[in-house]
């Protein structure tokens, strides 16, 4: 019983924060856990985000529950915002942050009959975990090198021929996590036909719009790809891009043809009722609240740009460090928060003994954890891993 559980290793991410709390050096850099900090090193609350907040504490007029399906307004605002008016005849639900929308939409795959999830590597760390507790199978699809950089299309299209009819594919809507780098047009095309001459269900994994490019920049891809596509799942976050981090904020949509939709949306309830029942709303209605006021909203964008500018600041000055064995311009050219920098293990625990630069074991960066004033000292560093 008990006594027979095996202590589980660390969260390969969650570990991170865990050392770097613990290492007393003051001069230490944080690239591990994606969030993004300001030129203090701080997270605050977005104004808009506080702002909302106030009227929600002045205005909530009760607490009750908010139903099976959470709040259905911040699902249409949060759509809309995503797909367009495509997402109009999207099923959907609210999740608990954007894992949660990956956990249902997994436990959905496996209710309705897939036994496999193509997994392009190297993925998110949390990805295989959600997957296998959904009791599905993680079949990895490499899709990228990250010496060069360089996205193989061609490679992931042809490890589709490993699932099944009815087996799903995870694909990274924009500012992939770890890699930073996201698919052209031509191969969000080329991904479509694909999916659809395997009769593979995708699931698009889209927790960053806003980061990379832009609002609309950001899932026009995305969008192209679901508008060829019978059937697909999606799930977003509104952790990153509304700074919500702590308080879990996440819709699963489903893309399925009108007569599957009552079946689709009612098997969601039930895995989330016998999950956790209802989401939580604080973070949702904050949401709603943004995007449905245009004052606000204008304000969220304004604070939003400035946040992915100060990314591109600081993948320019990337682009423009010279590291051995490092291509600092590709680097510098991608998207979003994360990159994955071609370090060996041994760089990697030197980078943070003796410098105090924290990544993950995979050597992903967090590009927005990076403040202008460490970065000399970050490119240094790396420079004498590297030498
Ligand atoms: C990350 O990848 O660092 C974030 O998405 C945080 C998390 O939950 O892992």
């Amino acid at each position: 019983m008990l006594n027979d559980l095996a202590v589980k290793p660390p969260d390969p991410l969650l570990k991170i924060i865990k050392m770097f709390r613990e290492d007393p050096r003051t001069d230490k850099i944080d690239l591990g856990v994606g969030v993004f900090r300001d030129d203090n090193g701080a997270t605050p609350v977005m104004k808009a985000v506080k702002e909302a907040e106030r009227r929600l504490v002045a205005e909530q007029p009760t607490k009750t529950y908010v139903g099976q399906q959470g709040d259905v307004e911040f699902q249409r605002l949060i759509g809309e915002l995503t797909f367009g008016e495509q997402g109009r005849d999207f099923v959907s639900i609210q999740a608990v942050g954007g894992t949660g929308a990956l956990r249902l939409g997994c436990d959905l795959l496996r209710d309705s009959g897939a036994r496999r999830v193509l997994l392009p590597t190297p993925s998110w760390p949390n990805h295989p975990a959600i997957i296998r507790a959904a009791r599905l199978e993680v079949v990895g699809a490499p899709f990228f090198d990250v010496a060069t950089q360089q996205i193989d299309i061609d490679a992931l299209i042809a490890g589709f021929a490993k699932a099944e009819k009815g087996d799903s594919i995870i694909l990274q809507g924009c500012c992939h996590n770890p890699l930073g780098a996201d698919f052209s047009r031509q191969q969000w095309e080329k991904l479509a036909d694909g999916v659809m001459k395997h009769g593979l269900i995708p699931f698009i994994d889209l927790a960053y719009q806003g980061f990379g490019d832009g609002l609309e920049q950001d899932v026009e891809g995305a969008r192209l790809f679901l508008s060829r596509v019978p059937h697909a799942i999606i799930a977003l976050s509104g952790a990153k891009n509304f700074g919500l981090y702590r308080e879990r904020v996440g819709a699963l949509f489903v893309k399925a043809p009108a007569q599957t939709r009552a079946a689709v949306q009612s098997n969601l309830f039930a895995i989330a009722r016998a999950n956790y029942s209802m989401p939580p709303d604080h973070g949702a209605s904050c949401v709603r609240l943004v995007l449905s006021d245009p004052a606000l909203k204008q304000m969220w964008i304004e604070e939003l740009d400035a946040i992915r500018g100060q990314m591109k600041k600081t993948r320019a000055a990337l682009a423009a460090a010279r590291i051995n064995s490092i291509p600092m311009s590709r680097i510098g050219a991608q998207r979003g928060m994360f990159s994955t920098l071609p370090l060996e293990e041994a760089q990697i625990v030197r980078l943070r003994e003796e410098f105090g630069v924290y990544m993950t074991d995979l050597a992903r960066i967090n590009i927005a954890g990076l403040p202008e004033r460490d970065m000399e000292r970050f490119l240094t560093a790396l420079r004498a891993v590297t030498s």
